[in-house]
């Protein structure tokens, strides 16, 4: 990148860069379920990257605050949040086709109105479909967590991404992650420790015990048993 002063410049130039993304695509077989599902959902809780900067007010048809989930996953825990908390309406972004359909599936099933999803990278998603200053919460849960240490780099939390994600953010919305891999848990501290614009929720300034809001998923459950530990952290958008 070195001559290029960020990407749209050297894409200006006709020069193509390789991206450091935090996800690798996988092709994981769509069951028959799934695809009905989004055949049958898309059309009412889909939204489409190229559609651009989202009002969402008109999104959902009413004023509420914004929730917004970085790789959802199947989407149970999605799905129960925004059947939970039904004052508030919930965007679900993940890339992984399958879990979209199982998402969809889900929430019709349960017949949960507030929540729209993404079949998209988040980060393009926030850098061109969320306006400023628009979201009361980010949720990111057990995101990948690379353990490599050659792949750390493609830890989707990182000082650029967390400033980017801190524009999004309204003045006291928060952003809310959760990890089971110890590594990582301190990593996050880190960066959100050092971020410009945040102040940690936690009285001991690490970590908050699991706040009622997030499910408690089966495979928490198992690793609680097993002992592992999972890690909370809680950030405000201060400035
Ligand atoms: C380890 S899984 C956790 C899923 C879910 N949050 C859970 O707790 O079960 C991480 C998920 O994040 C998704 N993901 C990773 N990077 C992403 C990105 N940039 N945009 C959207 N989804 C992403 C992956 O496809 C994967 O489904």
């Amino acid at each position: 990148m070195s001559q290029f002063k960020n990407e749209q410049e050297a894409a200006a130039a006709g020069v193509y860069i390789r991206k450091i993304q935090s996800f690798v695509k996988r092709e994981g077989r769509l069951t028959a379920g799934q695809a009905k599902s989004i055949e049958l959902h898309w059309p009412t809780m889909g939204l489409e990257h190229a559609s651009g900067l989202q009002n969402f007010t008109d999104t959902f048809g009413r004023q509420a605050p914004v929730v917004l989930e970085i790789g959802f996953g199947m989407g149970k825990s999605l799905v129960e949040m925004a059947q939970n908390e039904p004052d508030k309406d919930f965007i679900g972004i993940e890339v992984h086709k399958p879990g979209v359909g199982a998402c969809l599936g889900e929430a019709a099933e349960k017949g949960v109105k507030n929540l729209r999803v993404f079949e998209h990278d988040a980060v393009e998603i926030l850098a061109d479909c969320v306006a400023d200053n628009s979201l009361a919460r980010v949720q990111l849960f057990f995101p990948d967590p690379w353990h490599k240490t050659r792949h750390h780099k493609r830890r989707i939390v990182q000082p650029e991404f967390v400033q980017k994600l801190r524009s999004k953010l309204a003045i006291g919305g928060v952003f809310h992650m959760a990890t089971d891999w110890e590594n990582y848990s301190e990593h996050m501290l880190e960066v959100m420790t050092e971020a410009e614009g945040f102040k940690n929720q936690s009285e001991s300034n690490d970590f908050v015990p699991r706040p009622a809001q997030r499910p408690l998923t089966k495979f928490e459950q198992r690793g609680h048993r097993l002992g592992h530990g999972v890690w909370d952290l809680m950030f405000e958008r201060v400035s």
